[in-house]
């Protein structure tokens, strides 16, 4: 019998590109775990901040992630990162950690520090019997998973992004995040070569969807 393939969906944009709610959507259709690696830089960004260590402390960025200690947990179909056994709550998507967040990230070390752990979300995936995954982010298509089966890049006019997140009822500053993420040296915001680019600042949730969930299926029937 042949064996059913597990598939790796990666899935880059920036700020309010309409990632996350895709992302949610397709794990649920085609049973795929879905990893959101922006909660795993919002996460390592509100542990540091904790500790009171600042973006502009190399040295304490270093030893902090030398000391800090990760696992997943599976909730549902999302892979949440564990921080010393304890899985951050909404004090990820807070204003503090939305100002900082890009900085942080912008650090190589940072970047190298959740490298491995991220790849690893394939390993969790397959042991827990999903078909795949759907991981979302800044730059999954181009640096973790530049082999991924499906590569998609959502972008969208930076005033409908605004006016998404507002609607969401965060204070963030995305156009900065954004103006941050994109000319960063490591890993920048960018669509890489060979991906599918959907603009979908006049496009519905479903019909954006739908236009991955096509090319997908094609490989992966629904579950
Ligand atoms: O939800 P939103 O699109 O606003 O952001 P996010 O996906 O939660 O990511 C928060 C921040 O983490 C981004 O602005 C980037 O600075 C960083 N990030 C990254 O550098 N690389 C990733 N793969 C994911 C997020």
């Amino acid at each position: 019998m042949a064996s059913t393939p597990f598939i790796i969906v990666a899935i880059d944009g920036g700020a309010a590109s309409g990632k996350s709610s895709s992302a949610r959507t397709l794990s649920e259709r085609f049973h795929l775990l879905h990893v959101d690696t922006g909660s795993f830089y919002r996460a390592i960004t509100a542990e540091l901040l904790r500790r009171g260590v600042a973006a502009t402390d190399l040295a304490g960025v270093k030893s902090a992630l030398a000391g800090i200690r990760l696992g997943t947990r599976v909730e549902g179909r999302s892979a949440r990162m564990e921080i010393g056994g304890r899985v951050a709550g909404d004090e990820i998507r807070s204003r503090e950690v939305n100002d900082n967040v890009s900085h942080f990230a912008a650090i190589p070390e940072v970047r190298t520090a959740l490298l491995a752990y991220q790849r690893g979300q394939a390993v969790v995936a397959r042991e827990r019997g999903f078909r795949g995954l759907v991981m979302e982010g800044r730059d999954i298509g181009s640096v973790i998973f530049p082999d991924a089966d499906f590569r998609f890049f959502l972008h969208a006019d930076p005033e409908e992004r605004a006016r998404r997140r507002a609607q969401e009822g965060q204070q963030d500053a995305i156009a900065e995040r954004d103006r941050l993420d994109s000319s960063r040296k490591t890993a920048p915001l960018a669509c890489p070569v060979g991906a599918v680019s959907i603009d979908t600042t006049h496009l519905s949730l479903p019909a954006v969807v739908e236009r991955m969930a096509t090319a997908i299926a094609a490989r992966l029937p629904d579950s």
